[in-house]
């Protein structure tokens, strides 16, 4: 493994924990991967490679300083709690989106609609842990595609209050083939939560590239 880069663990495997993953080992970035199903953490590090390695959930979340649950929001509550020693003072991403299936083939927020997931799991995160929205912007699908695009890299959006984890989250962002892009405070997740101003599922409608995110900005 390549000490010099950021550690990173992503934790849960499902269609956007495997993207975020291919995308950083696509980066030379290596990646400490877990989930529950410990034969489907290690089948997909086999399949990423030398720079993937499986671990079990507990020896991840120990092992690496920024830890991406890739899981959903009314989980993260209680996985907070469970590993909640382990969690002290390191980087969470956020990458959920609070919707659910409306019924209709369509999704509905589960939490008002001035609310974000970013800011409400700020407050339920354990001590001296700091929480980054981010990766959740794009769909699973346009997150593998989009990423590494020439000759303009698309961007992806974060969130957070916490200034020094600045440098983590920026060289995640760009191992994984994006240019990042703050968009402010925790308070400012909304924005970059699915049918956000600058969600793919919202306002943005699309991976736009800098000069794209920028123009959006400054007319919103
Ligand atoms: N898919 C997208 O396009 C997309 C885009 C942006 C953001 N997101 C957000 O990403 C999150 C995951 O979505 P997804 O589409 O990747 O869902 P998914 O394909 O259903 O995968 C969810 C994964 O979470 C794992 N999981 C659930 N509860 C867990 C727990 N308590 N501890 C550990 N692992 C747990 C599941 O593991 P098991 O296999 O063990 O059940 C599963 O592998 C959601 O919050 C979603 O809003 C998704």
């Amino acid at each position: 493994m390549n000490t010099s880069k950021t550690t990173v663990a992503v934790i849960g495997l499902g269609n956007i924990g495997k993207a975020i993953a291919t995308n950083l080992v696509k980066g030379n970035h290596s990646v400490i991967l877990a989930s529950r199903d410990n034969e489907k953490t290690k089948s997909l590090a086999e399949q990423l490679g030398n720079l993937a390695t499986s671990k079990e959930i507990v020896d991840a979340i120990k092992e690496a300083e920024v830890i991406i649950p890739a899981i959903y929001f009314n989980a993260l509550k209680d996985f907070f709690q469970t590993f909640s020693k382990e969690l002290d003072g390191k980087i969470i991403i956020d990458v959920s989106n609070p919707i659910a299936p409306d019924g209709n083939g369509g999704f509905k927020k589960i939490i008002a609609e001035n609310e974000s997931a970013g800011k409400i799991l700020s407050d339920l995160i354990p001590k001296n842990a700091r929480l980054i929205k981010a990766f959740g912007t794009l769909g699973a699908g346009s997150l593998l595609n989009s990423a590494f695009n020439e000759p303009d890299k698309k961007v992806l959006f974060y969130a957070s209050d916490s200034t020094n984890s600045r440098q983590q989250i920026e060289e995640l962002i760009t191992s994984s083939g994006f240019v990042p892009f703050n968009v402010g405070g925790i308070d400012q997740s909304i924005k970059i939560e699915v049918f956000g101003d600058l969600h793919e599922f919202g306002a943005l409608g699309k991976p736009v590239t800098l000069a794209e995110a920028k123009s959006k900005i400054s007319h919103s």
